[in-house]
């Protein structure tokens, strides 16, 4: 009855390349660390994995939402992710409430996930901060339903930035008990897929946080709806130290701006720290950060650019993400089917 996934990620679909799951919360705009700690390698995947990109309206509103803002936001980012590079014949974009098997494997995965696992995660004490009392059941059952995203698709690999880390651990620890308490060899244990150099990128103003979308600052960050003109302005502004480039990585040991810096152009020109510091090494941020303004407007305003022609045609991006849930489901849907059998749900026979 339950087929059993391989070492080589072989699903139920016989798909035999891995398949990727990787999500995006359309809370606002998108901002250079989801590009280079996510979206660039999920573009970069697409066509070596079954690829499945979602955006997690369901997630976004574990935090107050106004209705019109979140549709419109959804869009937003579905807008994004096709104007970064991904595909939406080769991999599927969809948005994650048009496809309930995620939030019915999420009711079952609450069934066998732990409180004292749920208590261990960072980012809800991070989000919910003082007030845990009021925090919203969701925000902190919300890697559950992450877990599930994953898991309804029996997805093999998890391409995220750095702070998803602890999710995607209990992730595993969610597909490992399910197998136990039920014995059988039904999820696998999905890895993730944390690359290349700048998988945490830090805010622009201060080098010990991380660029978030809910920085108060906009200047923090850099939006991939800004114009060349915002790029280079907040490049020039990102805080820095007086010291010139170090010429080895080992120098950038407590500088946290610099590497922050270094880090962002060396993803951005798909090179290495190493060979960034080869070239600036010696050299001020006087003259760094204006290569880095001109890498950084090179790379990123074109994005812009056809994030907002996509937008001028809203019923494309809808039929796209309406085309994509339908495939997405035509996935999710027997393996949940599958699930309710080996939970001991009487179903319906035809
Ligand atoms: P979210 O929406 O916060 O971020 C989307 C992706 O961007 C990465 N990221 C960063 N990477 C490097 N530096 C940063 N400053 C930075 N900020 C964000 C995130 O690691 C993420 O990969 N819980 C997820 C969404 C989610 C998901 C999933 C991800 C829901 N279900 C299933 C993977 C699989 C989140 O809030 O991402």
């Amino acid at each position: 009855m339950t087929s059993s996934p391989t070492s080589s990620g072989n699903t139920s679909s016989g798909n035999t390349r891995g398949r990727i799951f990787s999500g995006v919360q359309p809370t606002g705009n998108l901002h250079l660390g989801n590009y280079l700690g996510a979206i660039r390698n999920w573009v970069a995947l697409q066509d070596s994995f079954e690829s499945i990109y979602c955006v997690v309206d369901l997630h976004a509103i574990t935090v107050a939402q106004d209705p019109a803002q979140l549709r419109q936001s959804t869009r937003e980012v579905a807008a994004s992710l096709i104007a970064a590079g991904i595909s939406p014949e080769r991999a599927i974009i969809f948005n994650q409430s048009q496809v309930p098997q995620h939030s019915q494997l999420a009711w079952i995965f609450s069934c066998v996930a732990r409180l004292g696992w749920l208590n261990r995660m960072t980012q809800f004490k991070e989000k919910a901060g003082k007030n845990r009392e009021n925090a919203r059941v969701g925000l902190y059952s919300y890697p559950i339903l992450m877990a599930a995203d994953i898991l309804a698709y029996r997805a093999t690999h998890v391409p995220v930035g750095e702070d998803q880390k602890q999710h995607l651990e209990l992730t595993r620890d969610i597909a490992q008990s399910f197998n136990q308490a039920y014995d059988v060899e039904f999820f696998p244990l999905p890895e993730p897929q944390i690359l290349g150099s700048a998988t945490r990128v830090m805010s622009l103003r201060d080098g010990a946080s991380k660029m978030s979308k809910s920085d108060m600052s906009d200047n923090s960050r850099i939006n991939l709806t800004d114009d060349r003109d915002q790029i280079a302005q907040k490049i020039r502004k990102a805080k820095t130290d007086p010291d010139a480039l170090p010429s080895e990585e080992a120098g950038l040991e407590g500088r946290p701006e610099a590497q922050n810096l270094v880090g962002i152009y060396a993803a951005l020109a798909g090179s290495s720290v190493g060979a960034v510091l080869a070239e600036f090494g010696g050299m001020g941020f006087g003259d760094f950060k204006p290569a880095l303004a001109d890498l950084s407007v090179e790379v990123l305003s074109p994005i812009g650019d056809n994030m907002r022609s996509l937008l001028e045609n809203v019923d494309h991006i809808d039929h796209i993400l309406e085309g994509g849930a339908a495939r997405a489901e035509a996935i999710a849907a027997p393996i949940i089917d599958e699930v309710n059998e080996i939970v001991g749900f009487l179903g319906r026979k035809s």
